[in-house]
């Protein structure tokens, strides 16, 4: 196994590294997500990938790409992603234009499970769930060594599991997804009704948005939690009730060993963190008469994107120029 070059396109920010056969990132970038039109998005990785390939010091063996959204099971096409304007984009074969590298897309939530289960909190355990909580909620399933992929590699979407009938609509189209409620998406949204509702309960954070609830974001929400302001920390256990509850389901399914939280809320630590085992411990069937799954934070944290695309491209096979 050579270095190889992991790519992680989030929201904001496209990050993307160099990475040795040891999981470290050797050298890192990032540049801002461009907006909206998803031809920018393939020109900036493209471009991330070839700056990165020229300074690395070692032979690469390929690019691991990390999206949002449902990616088909080869690792080419991004199907759907339900919180961008991606539609059956074929990404690897764009790519192409910018490297010779061999490329493999992945799902974000996905990549971040296998670079986990590679290189961080799950590299001694053969059975694990990451799931990560970020504008959207993503997981990544890994059962008895091998990472969970599906008929057509779309498993793992715990975010659009339905966790109430006819409930709030979700980023996807549908309603009561588990994403509509437990995700930074819900966070914010959460907390700008309460600034609006001009309870006094709400003051720090009416406070940190200057009045206009419109800019609240989610660090601020996870700040104030910080700080001790007990709205903020209601709202971030609420979220963290809905994804411990759904891990409960997940444990009825899957019977992992550790459950592994990441994204961008997870920033939150324990705020999060504990309501999350606490949803869990409450929703679990059997809860004292069985073990019970432990919950920790992503061990790599915003890297777990990155390190483990390019885990995933340095495991690809050897590339054969007979073939496509
Ligand atoms: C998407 C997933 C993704 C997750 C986190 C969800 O809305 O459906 O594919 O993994 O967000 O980005
Ligand atoms: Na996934
Ligand atoms: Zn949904």
């Amino acid at each position: 196994m050579a270095w190889s070059i992991g790519i992680d396109i989030g929201g904001t920010k496209i990050a993307g590294g160099l990475v040795d056969e040891s999981g470290q990132i050797v050298q890192q970038e990032r540049v801002a997500t461009p907006a909206t039109d998803p031809h920018h998005i393939v020109v900036a990785v493209g471009d991330l990938i070839q700056r990165l390939a020229a300074r690395s010091p070692q032979p690469l063996t390929g690019a691991g790409v990390a999206s949002a959204g449902y990616i088909d099971k080869i690792g080419s096409t991004v199907l759907f992603a339900p919180n961008l304007a991606w539609r059956d984009e074929p990404l690897k074969a764009r790519l192409a234009a910018y490297t010779d590298l061999p490329v493999l897309i992945e799902n974000d939530a996905n990549a971040a499970a296998f670079g986990e289960f590679r290189h961080g909190a799950g590299r001694d355990i053969d059975d694990m769930i990451m799931v990560t909580v970020g504008t959207g909620v993503g997981g990544g399933i890994v059962i008895g060594g091998r990472p969970l992929r599906g008929a057509f590699g779309l498993a793992g979407e715990i975010g659009h599991m339905r966790v109430v009938p006819g409930g709030t609509r979700c980023g996807c189209g549908n309603r009561g997804c588990l994403e509509a409620y437990g995700s930074g998406t819900a966070l914010v949204r959460e907390a700008r009704e309460m600034v609006i509702s001009g309870s006094a309960y709400a003051a720090r954070l009416a406070e940190l948005c200057a009045g206009d609830p419109s800019t609240l974001i989610g660090a601020q929400v996870t700040q104030a939690a910080h700080e001790g302001d007990p709205a903020s920390q209601e709202l971030l256990a609420e979220v963290g009730r809905w994804i411990g509850e759904a891990c409960a389901s997940l444990a009825a399914l899957f019977d992992p060993e550790l459950f592994v939280i990441g994204g961008g809320v997870a920033d939150a630590g324990d705020l999060l963190l504990e309501p999350i085992q606490t949803g869990f411990a409450a929703q679990l069937t059997g809860r004292g008469y069985r073990p019970e799954a432990r919950f920790v934070k992503a061990e790599l944290g915003n890297d777990a994107g990155v390190i483990g695309a390019a885990a995933l491209a340095a495991e690809l096979p050897v590339p054969d120029s007979t073939v496509e």
